[in-house]
């Protein structure tokens, strides 16, 4: 049985069987602006290319605002505590796109725990200080707790969760490319923090844009994927059993695969037409549940006959 946002209790009697109840989003594609991208941002092939491009997929996330608002709706319905956003906010990243999609993303990321995000590929096509306008667009939801300025970031929760987050998205210098990678200075910092003990026994959730790995457990093809996944994963090695959180391919799954102990969550896109994907973590010291969620007749819908338990 699905249940949807207006199902009394949501999810199930015993809902929140968890202190914190987590929604992780992405790929939100806000396309409102996008028509008013000044000319002048546009005075560059690689843009214009995108845009044409951009143009043929729009249908797909036409409703992308209001699909945002119900999700808002369905997080203070189901006692959300905290969202995760990784990154896909906008088509290209201009300053009027950003600015929409803050608005939007507003009573989303409302929560008593508040909100954390990245970047994706599309909220950085623009070259010119597109990481420096998103961070100032969100810098709500990037807070460093341990009191650093750039990624990786990390932010506490409780005394019981730490939620890491990195970049994996960059500009690519051809339209027609959309493949990812992670800094080498952030996989060194991911792997000194791992080994370093600050994050104490916390359940630690990882997020980034990047998919290191498809639903098959391969790798996505390499005009899409994560150019050195396999050095990410072995990076990531002091983590252990940590949760790895991530977008950019437009499908939910989940994924674990026999060279690592990460559990692999894809939110898919939250807001593509038909596709639409989201999960929700409800986490208790080493137990979490993972409920997977997608729209049916318009309205936020959690599956929990299909919930996955990591302990
Ligand atoms: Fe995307
Ligand atoms: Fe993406």
């Amino acid at each position: 049985m699905a249940l949807s946002q207006g199902d009394a209790g949501a999810i199930d009697p015993s809902a929140k069987l968890a202190p914190v109840r987590i929604l992780h989003v992405s790929d939100l594609h806000i396309e409102e602006g996008f028509s008013e991208v000044p000319a002048g941002e546009l005075l560059n092939k690689r843009l214009v290319g995108l845009m044409s491009l951009w143009l043929k997929r729009r249908r797909l996330w036409r409703d992308a605002k209001p699909k945002v608002a119900a999700l808002a709706k369905a997080a203070s319905a189901w006692d959300v505590d905290l969202v995760i956003a990784t990154g896909d906010f906008t088509a290209l990243g201009t300053a009027r796109e950003l600015e929409i999609a803050k608005e939007v993303v507003r009573p989303l990321f409302d929560r008593p725990l508040g909100a954390v995000c990245l970047p994706g590929n599309h909220d950085l096509y623009v070259r010119d200080g597109g990481l420096e306008r998103f961070e100032a667009t969100f810098a709500d939801a990037l807070h460093d707790d341990l009191g650093g300025r750039a990624f990786p970031r990390v932010r506490f929760v409780g005394e019981t969760i730490a939620i890491v987050t990195f970049e994996s998205a960059r500009p690519n210098p051809e339209f027609w490319l959309s493949s990812g990678r992670v800094p080498e200075a952030q996989l060194e910092a991911l792997h000194a923090l791992g080994r370093s003990g600050v994050l104490g026994d916390r359940r630690v959730f990882l997020a980034t844009h990047y998919a290191p790995f498809v639903e098959d457990g391969g790798p996505d093809h390499a005009r899409h994927g994560l150019e050195n996944a396999e050095a990410l994963v072995e990076a990531l090695r002091p983590f252990g059993e940590a949760i790895f959180l991530h977008g950019h391919v437009h499908r939910r799954y989940h994924v674990r695969v026999p060279h690592s102990d990460l559990w692999f969550f894809c939110a898919g896109s939250s807001t593509m037409q038909r596709r639409e994907g989201f999960w929700i973590f409800d986490v208790d010291g080493r137990e979490v549940r993972a409920t997977p969620g997608r729209f049916v007749d318009g309205k936020p819908t959690l599956e929990p006959e299909h919930a996955v338990f990591l302990r």
